[in-house]
C-alpha cells in the first residue's frame, strides 16, 4: 500500500522532475496497487482511484480546505489566515460561493463572449498577421489572454494585467524537490496584495462597473447571522484567487490541445469539418491532459479507505487527473477521443462538490474560443517536438512551449 520502505515499489514524488515531465506514468500504480498511498518522505496519503477521489472531494466534513489545498500549506497544520473561497469550509464556504456565484452562472459568463472574443484575438493577431509559419502557442498566445480576460472582469488597469500573470507564476514555480513556496514566491504575492489593495481603495472613492466595486458593494451573512460588507482583505484573497486560478489553468489546456491534435490530427480534421464539437473536445482534453493534477486536503478525522486508516490531521492528495484516466470509470482511459461517452463518469477536471471550479463555465468559453481561432489560424500544423517544455509548478501541470509550423 505504501512507499518503497513499506515492502511495495510504489513510489509517487509530485515534487519531482519526473512527475512534472509526465505526471501520467505514475498513477497506474498507484491506482492498482496502492490506491491509498503513503508517502513517508513528505508525510501525505494520497487517493488515485476515481470512486475514492470523488468521495473525497465531495466529503468536505472528513477532509477539510480549510489549511490549504496545497502540501507546504496542509502540512503546517493551521488553518489558512487569508480566508479564500478555495481555503474555507461550511458554513462560511456557502455565504461566500453563493456571493460570487451569480458572477459565474453559465448566462452570465455568456454575456461576456464579445469581450473573451476580442480578447483572444488580440493577442492571436500577433501569430496571425506575422509572415512567419512559426509559433508557440503556449509563449507567443495562451499565457497572454487568460489573465487578460480575468483581470478585465476585476478591473485591473491595464498596466498590471500581464504583471499578475508574472507574480502568479513566481508563486507557483517550484524546483524539483521544493515544497514550499521561494522568498521571491512570497514577494510576488505580497506585491500582488498591495496592488489589489490599492485598487480596492481606489474603487471605494470612485466604483466602476467592474467586480471589484461589486465586491465592495455586496454583503455577506457570517457564521453569527450578522449581515456586513466584505473587508478588503477578503476582496483582495478573491481577487488574488481568481487571477492564478483563472490564468494559469486554461493556459495550459491550449498548450495541451496543440499537443494532443498535432498527436491525433484525424480528430484535428474532425473539428475542422465540425466546430460544434469543439466543446465535446474541450471536455476530452480536459479528462485527458487535466491542468490541475490534484487537490490537498486535511483529514479532519480518521479515516479508514480500502483497510488502511489516514490518521486525523494528514495530508491527503486527492489525484482528479488519476481518477480521469481510471480504467474502473472510463472504457480505454488513456485513449484522446473527442467522440467518447461523457455518460460514463463525472469529469473531475474541475473538482467535484462544494468547490468544484467557479469559473468552469469561464475556461469552457475561453478554451472554445480559443480553439475555433486556432483551427482557422492552423488547419495543418506540426509541432517541433524538440523546441517543447514542461512547467514544474505546484499542482498545475502542462507545457510551457509548444512550437508549432504551420502546414500551408
Ligand atoms: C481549464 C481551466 C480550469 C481548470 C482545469 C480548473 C480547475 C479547478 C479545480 C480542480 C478546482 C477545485 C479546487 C478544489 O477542490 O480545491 C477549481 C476551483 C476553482 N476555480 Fe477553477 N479551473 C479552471 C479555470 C478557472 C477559471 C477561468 C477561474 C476564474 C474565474 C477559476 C476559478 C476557480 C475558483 C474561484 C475556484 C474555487 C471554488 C471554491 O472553492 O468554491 N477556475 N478549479
Amino acid at each position: 500500500m505504501t512507499d518503497a520502505q513499506h515492502g511495495t515499489e510504489v513510489h509517487f514524488d509530485p515534487f519531482s522532475a519526473d512527475f512534472y515531465g509526465d505526471p501520467h506514468a505514475f498513477y497506474p500504480r498507484l491506482r492498482a496497487e496502492a490506491p491509498v498511498y503513503y508517502n513517508d518522505t513528505y508525510e501525505f496519503y494520497a487517493l488515485s482511484r476515481h470512486a475514492d477521489v470523488a468521495a473525497g472531494l465531495r466529503d468536505f466534513a472528513t477532509f477539510s480546505s480549510a489549511y490549504g489545498v496545497d502540501l507546504g500549506m496542509v502540512r503546517r497544520g493551521e488553518k489558512v489566515p487569508a480566508k479564500m473561497l478555495i481555503s474555507i469550509d461550511p458554513p462560511e464556504h456557502r455565504a461566500m460561493r453563493s456571493l460570487v456565484n451569480k458572477v459565474f452562472t453559465p448566462r452570465a459568463i455568456e454575456a461576456l463572449r464579445a469581450m473573451v472574443d476580442q480578447t483572444v484575438d488580440r493577442f492571436l493577431s500577433v501569430a496571425r498577421d506575422g509572415e512567419c509559419s512559426t509559433f508557440d502557442v503556449v509563449q507567443d498566445f495562451s499565457v497572454y489572454f487568460p489573465v487578460d480576460v480575468i483581470t478585465q472582469m476585476l478591473g485591473v488597469p491595464e498596466e498590471y494585467r500581464q504583471q499578475v500573470r508574472l507574480w502568479i507564476d513566481e508563486s507557483l514555480h517550484r524546483e524539483p524537490g521544493q515544497i514550499d513556496m521561494s522568498e521571491s514566491g512570497m514577494q510576488a504575492m505580497a506585491d500582488m496584495w498591495l496592488m489589489y489593495y490599492q485598487l480596492i481603495q481606489e474603487r471605494r472613492e470612485r466604483p466602476r462597473e467592474d467586480m471589484i466595486s461589486a465586491l465592495i458593494a455586496a454583503e455577506v451573512e457570517r457564521e453569527d447571522g450578522t449581515i456586513e460588507r466584505l473587508r478588503d482583505s477578503e476582496i483582495a484573497g478573491f481577487a488574488t484567487l481568481l487571477g492564478g486560478a483563472g490564468a494559469e489553468t486554461v493556459t495550459k489546456l491550449i498548450g495541451s490541445a496543440a499537443v494532443a491534435f498535432a498527436r491525433h490530427p484525424d480528430q484535428w480534421r474532425q473539428l475542422l469539418a465540425d466546430r460544434s464539437k469543439i466543446g465535446v473536445a474541450i471536455e476530452e482534453l480536459l479528462r485527458y491532459d487535466a491542468p490541475v493534477q490534484y487537490n490537498v486536503r486535511r483529514s479532519n478525522v480518521d479515516v479508514t479507505v480500502h483497510g488502511v486508516t489516514i490518521p486525523a490531521g494528514a495530508p491527503v492528495f486527492l489525484l482528479g487527473a488519476s481518477a480521469n484516466r481510471d480504467p474502473e470509470a472510463w472504457t480505454a482511459p488513456d485513449v484522446f477521443d473527442i467522440h467518447r461517452d461523457r455518460s460514463e463518469a463525472p469529469n473531475l477536471a474541475f473538482g467535484y462538490g462544494i468547490h468544484s471550479c467557479l469559473g468552469a463555465a469561464l475556461a469552457r468559453l475561453e478554451g472554445a474560443i480559443a480553439l475555433d481561432k486556432l483551427l482557422d489560424l492552423m488547419p495543418r500544423y506540426e509541432v517541433q517536438w524538440d523546441g517543447c517544455r514542461r512547467v514544474s509548478m505546484q499542482n498545475v501541470s502542462g507545457w510551457s512551449h509548444v512550437p508549432v509550423r504551420i502546414l500551408r
